[in-house]
């Protein structure tokens, strides 16, 4: 029996790449970086299926030169604002996405960089290596408190709620913004209050972003949102770089509107070697790594697989974003 063809954009962990290629006749792009614009348009020419990235853009143009045989669209990711999603269901396609199996990876990042910032370890680490510790001294990288701070967390679904569960360990205050989520029984448990965003940037120590990234959300925090927030705040993202506006950003942590960043994500990916940002001290930045634990990637190659291999096969996606396909 002929295999369905797919195009894989990267090397994903072995634990799922096998299930693909033993299901699938698999075109894997096994290069560093993603795939260039005009080798995907080519390289999905007459594919059943495509497995791809965050990193890769898979809208209109993609699926039309995949073409009427397109099954399944799988992305390697929980996050999906690189799929057109319209797109995919006008044409019928199905797109899986991994939620869930990064939820707990994920808020132990968010929270190691709310911890990193706060206590400034990467400014620390920095001072040591340029060899500029040369005594223990009172008012040597003064940092702010963790424990019993107020913490806003802007998204209050599996990763926030992660968020706000970690932080119960640190006595601290949850407050937190999510327009779909008013009453819910995690946060009435834990006595974590939801409001306004403004009073959450307003009253909080620590802000950090959940959401994901669409048109409600891009640049959420602008200038005016930072213009709201304590001198003394940290703001963490880890969910998608547009969320922040990054030029407000930098003039934000330049002029002592806010205390600090941490962040995992950035617009664009990676940073440009010439972003201001770059030159500040009071931020940290990662290379968009907050899922990265060796169980957790894999995980996700394996969902990834599944969903690919149910679309190819016709059954319903395990983690379908566009349901209303099945509807059709
Ligand atoms: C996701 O899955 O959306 C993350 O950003 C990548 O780990």
């Amino acid at each position: 029996m002929t295999k369905p063809k797919v195009f894989v954009t990267r090397l994903i962990p072995e634990v799922g790449l096998r299930d693909v290629r033993a299901f699938c006749e698999a075109d894997v792009w096994t290069e560093e970086l993603p795939p260039p614009r005009d080798v995907i348009l080519d390289r999905v020419r007459g594919v059943e299926g495509i497995l791809s990235l965050l990193t890769d853009r898979i809208d209109a143009e993609v699926m039309d030169a995949a073409g009427s045989d397109l099954k399944v669209i799988s992305n390697y990711a929980v996050g999906y604002d690189n799929v057109d999603i319209p797109a995919a269901t006008a044409r019928g396609v199905p797109v899986g996405n991994t939620p869930g199996v990064l939820t707990d990876t994920t808020a132990d990042f968010a929270f190691a960089l709310l911890m990193a910032a706060a206590r400034r370890i990467v400014e620390g680490d920095k001072f040591t290596r340029a060899g500029k510790w040369k005594t223990w001294g009172p008012t040597l990288l003064l940092g702010g408190d963790v424990t019993s701070a107020t913490l806003g967390i802007v998204g209050f679904g599996r990763i926030g709620k992660g968020m706000a569960k970690r932080a119960q360990g640190f006595d601290m205050r949850v407050l937190y913004h999510d327009p779909l989520c008013r009453d819910d029984l995690y946060a009435a448990q834990i006595g974590a209050r939801c409001v306004d965003l403004d009073a959450l940037l307003r009253e909080s120590d620590f802000v950090s972003l959940h959401t994901p990234l669409n048109q409600n959300t891009y640049h959420l925090i602008d200038a005016d949102a930072l213009s709201k927030m304590k001198p003394t705040a940290v703001l963490i993202n880890t969910a998608r770089g547009p969320i922040v506006d990054h030029d407000a950003l930098y003039r934000a942590l330049r002029t002592g509107t806010i205390g600090y960043a941490a962040l995992d994500v950035t617009e664009p990916e990676p940073i440009p070697a010439d972003s201001p940002l770059l030159s500040l001290d009071n931020i940290i930045i990662a290379p968009h790594i907050a899922s990265a634990s060796v169980a957790t990637r894999g995980k996700m190659a394996q969902m990834a697989a599944a969903n690919l291999i149910a679309g190819l096969r016709g059954d319903r996606l395990p983690n379908c974003v566009n349901p209303a396909v099945y509807e059709r």
